[in-house]
């Protein structure tokens, strides 16, 4: 363990006590146009704003910053595919080249500073390279996960009306091709913009071809072999860098806005600080480019540090086995792994023993961190017992951007809690309090929310859309972020993260909205209404499941209802809601005012024990309804 001596409260304290000093001091490690003068302004308040005098390119950070200091020969990025298995190193000097050449393409394309472009690629090295590209013009991306359908990209492109987007033929999943280019076609149609410019990064094998679809595209290598290298642009450390979308409580997903600076600083403070890694180490985040992880872990953070990073086009088990993720550690010498505890519940699934483990030597592995959901015990203990290395829970969200709260291992390290991921990262002011903001006791659980000012590099607003940002994040508790989140602090301030206050669920780390769900499952003409609620799944955290009311005087069978409600689910939102369970009943439980009880209907079907709103309509429908929310 490589920690500096300095301990978790002295870093804390002064980062509350002196914020100023602490973040300009953190500031330092990156290289500015013009070095900010001073760390946050509210000037713009209620939004925030972080060294609003700097100047900056977080491209030229990444990249140029290192090839200049002569880590020009080191690998900055390894793409390893378990799906073709093939193994592509780029350098330094390589990515760079790349990401200036697309950069001369997207330019060409008339892309410059402000400009959106949407990305929808799966886990290629073009995903990296197209948001780098982007940000060295200082144009904003947005990347879209490829597990949406096209009615979701085709929402995207509405809210971003991007100058460009970039794609390839197709995702790989272990049981199907994705063929992308029908799915972006579909979306053009959808949001009105058909003759749209896309890039498109051909891969073999699969079926659809560009001219097939009379895209305007253009092919990215042609392109790219043509193009004239594009050199940084100078920005102000306020401007975007990029709108990521994600589930609401709507079917209106928020597209939240990072800055370059703020983000930048706070990025590269958490790969020394809360991670460890350092120039040349090598960082592994089995994620997706498509959520808040990859963009801050395989993408930004590592690649800031001067560390090397891997990207993984493959799943913790079927490509080929259990045995998928100790290969990759073993084959690349991994110092430290990020991931999800839903893929270490599917490996345990597969191997309970790790008897895959025994086949590799894990001699580099310092850490295992993970996110995106809850670790629960007994995932904690079984990854603690095989790996015999530290597993690091740590808690945050999309709209942050950077740990919450963690278990910072670059200093010196505190002791684990099973179950919690530890104490507030520095700049954060964590309090739990009640439906009316009044703090709650040690031990109480209740709303986290956050004191403003945010740290750097979390959200700045949404896009397009003060007004909604500061209704959705600011309002309901005044001077406060409200992260939806419910927990409690223990008596030594660890903070364990309860669940969603919200309709938002987790479904194997994927955030979703069950409102967008029930917007759908609300389309189907045999449908009266329907609740969608996240039940508690053991392998993947939550499954949504669609409680239905029926017209009256339709008649459908259960098994019918719920093969079309599954199928449509999946054309509108996309496979990755895994939407595959939907219960015909006679009536949703609702206050008198009716808004149904999904608080209730949760707490019941997670067998849990439920409180029945005094201002219920009518107590029999709740009744009624226990034997399906528990069978
Ligand atoms: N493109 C297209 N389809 C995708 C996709 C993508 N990028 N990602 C997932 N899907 C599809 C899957 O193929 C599956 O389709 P199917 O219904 O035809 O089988 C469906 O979406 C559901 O996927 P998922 O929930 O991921 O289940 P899975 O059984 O394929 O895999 C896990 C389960 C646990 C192995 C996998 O979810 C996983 O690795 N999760 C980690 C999540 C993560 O990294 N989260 C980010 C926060 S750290
Ligand atoms: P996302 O925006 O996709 O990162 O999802 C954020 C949400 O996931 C949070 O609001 C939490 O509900 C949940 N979450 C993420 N990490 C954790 C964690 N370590 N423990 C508990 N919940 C988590």
């Amino acid at each position: 363990m490589a920690h500096n001596g300095t301990s978790y409260q002295d870093e804390y304290q002064r980062s509350i006590d002196d914020p100023e000093g602490f973040w300009l001091e953190a500031a330092q490690a990156l290289d500015w146009v013009v070095a900010p003068q001073q760390a946050h302004s509210d000037v713009d308040a209620p939004l925030s704003r972080w060294f609003p005098d700097g100047e900056m390119n977080t491209s030229y950070n990444a990249l140029d910053r290192h090839v200049a200091a002569g880590r020009g020969d080191q690998i900055a990025l390894i793409h390893d595919s378990a799906m073709r298995e093939t193994i592509t190193r780029y350098t330094y000097n390589e990515l760079l080249a790349a990401v200036a050449s697309f950069a001369g393409v997207l330019r060409a394309q008339g892309v410059g500073k402000g400009d959106r472009v949407i990305i929808y690629l799966p886990m290629i090295p073009e995903a990296a390279i197209a948001m780098l590209a982007a940000a060295r013009l200082g144009a904003i991306h947005s990347v879209v996960f490829g597990g949406f359908a096209a009615s979701e990209l085709a929402m995207r492109i509405k809210d971003a009306a991007p100058k460009v987007i970039i794609t390839t033929s197709g995702g790989l999943e272990p049981n199907r091709k994705v063929e992308y280019l029908p799915t972006v076609r579909e979306a053009l149609e959808k949001a009105g913009v058909p003759a749209l410019p896309v890039v498109i990064k051909h891969r073999d094998g699969f079926a659809t071809q560009p001219a097939d679809l009379g895209f305007n595209a253009v092919d990215w290598d042609t392109a790219l072999a043509a193009a004239v290298p594009a050199a940084p642009v100078t920005l102000k450390s306020t401007d975007p860098l990029y709108v990521l979308y994600t589930s609401g409580t709507t079917g209106t997903p928020k597209g939240v806005v990072r800055d370059n600076g703020g983000h930048a600083v706070a990025l590269l403070w958490t790969m020394a600080n809360l991670y460890d890694i350092h120039a040349g180490d090598i960082w592994w985040t089995a994620s997706d480019v498509g959520w808040v992880v990859g963009h801050s872990y395989i993408v930004y953070g590592p690649l800031l540090a001067g560390a090397t990073t891997l990207m993984y086009e493959g799943k913790p088990v079927g490509t080929p086995d259990a045995g998928a993720f100790w290969r990759v550690i073993a084959e690349h010498g991994v110092k430290a792994l990020f991931t999800a505890p839903t893929a270490i519940r599917a490996i345990r699934k597969m191997d309970p023993e790790a008897v895959l483990l025994k086949k590799y030597s894990l001699g580099t592995l310092q850490t295992l961190f993970t996110a995106g959901e809850r670790l629960d015990s007994d995932t904690y203990h079984w990854a603690s017992r095989v790996l015999e290395v530290p597993v690091v829970d740590h808690w945050w969200q999309t709209e942050t951007g950077w740990g919450i709260v963690g278990n910072p291992r670059g200093l010196d390290p505190l002791p684990i809690k099973a179950g919690s991921p530890t104490l507030p990262m520095p700049g954060y002011q964590l309090e739990i309090v009640d439906g009316m903001g009044v703090p709650v006791g040690a031990g109480e659980e209740g709303n986290i929310v956050l004191r403003l000012p945010l740290p750097p590099g979390t959200l700045t607003t949404l896009w397009g859309d003060d007004q909604r940002f500061v209704d959705s994040y600011l309002s309901a508790f005044t001077g406060y972020y409200a992260t939806g989140d419910s927990g409690y602090v223990d008596q030594d301030g660890y903070v364990f993260v309860m669940g969603r206050t919200d309709d938002v669920i987790n479904v194997a780390g994927h955030r979703l909205s069950t409102g967008a769900i029930e917007q759908v499952v609300g389309k189907h003409p045999a449908v009266a209404e329907c609740a969608v609620i996240g039940v508690a799944d053991v392998l993947k955290g939550q499954k949504a499941v669609g409680y239905i009311v029926l017209k009256s005087g339709v008649s459908i069978t259960q098994e019918q209802l719920q093969l079309e409600l599954v199928a449509l689910v999946r054309k509108e939102i996309g496979p990755v809601a895994d939407f595959r369970k939907a219960i015909i009943v006679d009536a949703l439980p609702k206050t008198r005012s009716g808004k149904i009880l999904r608080k209730t209907m949760r707490q019941i079907a997670d067998g849990n024990d439920y409180v029945v709103p005094s201002t219920i309509e009518d107590g029999s429908v709740i009744e009624a309804l226990i034997p399906f929310l528990r069978g």
